[in-house]
């Protein structure tokens, strides 16, 4: 696999492998020091970042290979209008693999559909972002011993949020999962995501209110409210402190449950809850350089590419979701593709085609 644009890339084997890999790694740092010694990592970092791009030039360091790299789309010469596939396609040539990070949906999938090098997306707008939930999973697998059988209940923008879309990718896949999703109206999850679940037979419910439900999570994961992908200010403020997790809240929640958030937190949960043993989020933001040093000695070892742009498309018009990589480059193909339903989906956002 030389491309990872969203979990389900990877089998449920290939991600165990990752995370007994991680954990090779966290027990033995000192035997992975030179496994990438003469490679190079580079980071494009069209949208801000501190812990995600930090951690893969941290993880590519500790595996003894080099970094380069912008931090912002000012930097690059996307200021100058260059399409995303044309910035991957250059820097292959001076790189060994790839971690992008785009504000628009599908502009990993437009790079990587050009380019041999391998390519991690380091999330796309409020699409994906499977690195997070790489992190998320070795979390979970480290703090509870398992992947299955949990209850996880989301809170907080579940429109918006990557890591949740990612996330829910990757556990439906695992026996005795039920996701609690909480949510205001505003922000309830994608319409492809919630398809997923409902074809796949699977257990979820979707609630308002956090204190009605914590009491049955084993994993609370919180969510900071997406302001950069609102069009309305104004409604990002009316719903940006709707859910405030507190020791008041805590109290009513299970006493093995663990309190999960992919960082950066601004209000969603009050400082007070880091004292309390159950508050995971720093110790998952540890792990996730550890599972990106695995990912990357995985992916410079592949030696099969896998297909970015399925087999069976459509040529049709424009994409209406307003965050599409599509909205932003004229030369790229309208792809759809049709499930049996005879609903068509954007190959780079997923979002469904209106005809
Ligand atoms: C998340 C992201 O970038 O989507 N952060 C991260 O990867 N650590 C969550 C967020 O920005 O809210």
């Amino acid at each position: 696999m030389k491309k990872l644009i969203s979990p389900l890339d990877l089998s449920t084997t290939e991600i165990d492998q990752l995370l007994a890999l991680a954990d090779r790694i966290i027990d033995d740092p000192a035997a992975y020091a030179h496994k990438c010694d003469g490679k190079i990592l580079a980071t494009l970092f069209f949208e801000p970042s501190t812990r995600t791009r930090l951690s893969f030039e941290s993880a590519m360091l500790r595996l003894g290979g080099k970094v380069l790299g912008f931090s912002s789309a000012n930097a690059s010469s996307a200021a100058k209008g260059e399409t995303v596939a044309d910035t991957a396609r250059m820097v292959q040539c001076y790189a060994d693999i790839i971690a992008m990070r785009h504000p628009r949906e599908g502009a990993a999938t437009a790079a990587a559909a050009k380019i041999e090098c391998p390519l991690i997306n380091a999330g796309d707008g409020g699409h994906q972002h499977p690195t997070q939930t790489l992190t998320d999973l070795l979390t979970i697998h480290r703090l509870k011993g398992r992947l299955n059988n949990l209850t996880i209940g989301l809170c907080g923008d579940l429109k918006f949020g990557r890591t949740v879309h990612s996330l829910i990718r990757a556990m439906m896949r695992y026996e005795g999962i039920r996701f609690v999703l909480v949510s205001p109206r505003e922000l309830m999850i994608p319409d492809y995501v919630r398809e997923e679940m409902i074809a796949a037979g699977y257990p979820f419910r979707e609630v308002e209110n956090l204190e009605d439900a914590i009491g049955e999570m084993d994993i609370l994961y919180m969510t900071r409210v997406q302001g950069e992908r609102f069009a309305d200010q104004e409604e990002y403020l009316r719903l940006r402190d709707r859910y405030i997790l507190d020791a008041a809240k805590m109290k009513l929640a299970k006493p093995d449950m663990i309190v999960m958030h992919p960082l950066p937190r601004v209000n969603e949960i009050a400082t007070e809850v880091d004292d309390d043993p159950r508050a995971a989020y720093f110790k998952q933001a540890n792990f996730g350089r550890f599972v990106r040093m695995a990912l990357i000695l995985t992916m410079l070892e592949s030696k099969t590419d896998n297909r970015v742009i399925p087999e069976n498309t459509e040529v049709l018009g424009n994409c209406q979701n307003p965050h599409c990589i599509t909205q932003m480059e004229d030369s790229l193909p309208r792809l759809y593709t049709r499930n049996e339903k005879g609903v068509c989906r954007c190959v780079y956002c997923e979002h469904e085609y209106q005809g």
